[in-house]
């Protein structure tokens, strides 16, 4: 498998002249529907199959992918803010060689930054171009000031949701309004904790008609995973459920996932532009 993605990578930098970083932000309507569990695992997935990837919880102020996979961080997204440390300064080596900036805590919004501290969190922002293949975000559930401006910049946006209604209205109505932006990214769609595979399709398949009908937009679904024990015990157990068993029932379904999202990259074709992102974040956050 790892020859394959090396070989799919090589193929992207040679038609890009380099490969640019793609932005990806996981988001949810409702809270608590497995994000950050799915964010560490299909970082985990994208890197063994040979892509460069950065976690960036960008839950701020209730970060917790740090716990989640069994780390300390010395230093957060926070540190950067406040004490000037450079944005490489932050970045730690998580398990299965998947970098990641870590959350913290004691802060609310980057909006009340004053434009000084968001410029320069802008600018080491601008370091990371080309460093990664994918910069994955952890987002919080739901939308916040902040994270809608995090989530237009992005190239694409991976909605989580459960088969519960709750979730699922939740999701859409998140998505409503998410469309309902000047900017339109693209939205693909997980459905987490599903009873079988069949009741993870058919929640995918009516949100899609669903979506198509009153939004007019066209949403991927990129598979589902299964309600498992292995996840609770990979919380427990602080490690990642695709280290903890790579043969558990979540864990297989996060592998089938991450090959259908490289073979929809692979189809899409289309030229990231992670200077596009820096100027959508800049101009979001009024800076020149
Ligand atoms: N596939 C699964 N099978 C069983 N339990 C799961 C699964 N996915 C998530 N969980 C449970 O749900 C809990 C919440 O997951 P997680 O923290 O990833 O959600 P989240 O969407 O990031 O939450 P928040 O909105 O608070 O950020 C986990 O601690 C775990 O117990
Ligand atoms: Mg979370």
């Amino acid at each position: 498998m790892n020859d394959q993605a090396e070989s799919l990578r090589r193929l992207m930098d040679n038609k890009n002249g380099m490969c640019d970083t793609k932005v990806i932000s996981v988001i949810s309507g409702k809270g608590g529907v497995g994000k950050s569990n799915f964010s560490i695992n299909f970082s985990l997935g994208l890197s063994r199959a040979g892509f460069r990837v950065l976690l960036f919880d960008l839950d701020i102020g209730m970060a917790n992918v740090d716990i989640l996979m069994g780390m300390t961080s010395k230093y957060n997204i926070v540190d950067m803010i406040e004490n000037e440390l450079t944005i490489w300064d932050i970045i730690e080596k998580g398990p299965g060689n998947v970098s990641f900036i870590s959350g913290g805590s004691g802060f609310s919004q980057l909006f009340k930054l004053s434009e000084r501290k968001l410029e320069r969190f802008v600018t080491q922002l601008e370091t990371l171009k080309q460093h990664y293949d994918y910069i994955i975000f952890d987002m919080g559930a739901g939308i916040s000031e902040d994270s809608l401006q995090f989530i237009l910049s992005g190239n694409e946006a991976i909605m989580v949701t459960t088969p519960e209604p709750t979730s699922i209205t939740d999701a859409y109505a998140m998505l409503k309004y998410i469309n309902n932006q000047v900017i339109t990214i693209k939205c693909s769609l997980i459905v987490n904790r599903t009873e079988t595979e069949k009741e993870g399709k058919v929640t995918g398949e009516n949100f899609q008609r669903v979506v198509k009908q009153f939004l007019q937009k066209e949403i991927t679904y990129l598979g589902s995973i299964p309600n498992d024990n292995t996840v609770k015990k990979a919380v427990r157990s602080q490690l990642p459920f695709l280290l903890l068993d790579p043969k558990a029932k979540s864990s297989r379904a996060v592998e089938l996932i991450v090959q259908e999202f490289i073979g929809e990259q692979r189809e899409q074709k289309s030229n990231s532009d992670f200077n596009l992102f820096v100027q959508r974040i800049k101009s979001f956050f009024s800076l020149k």
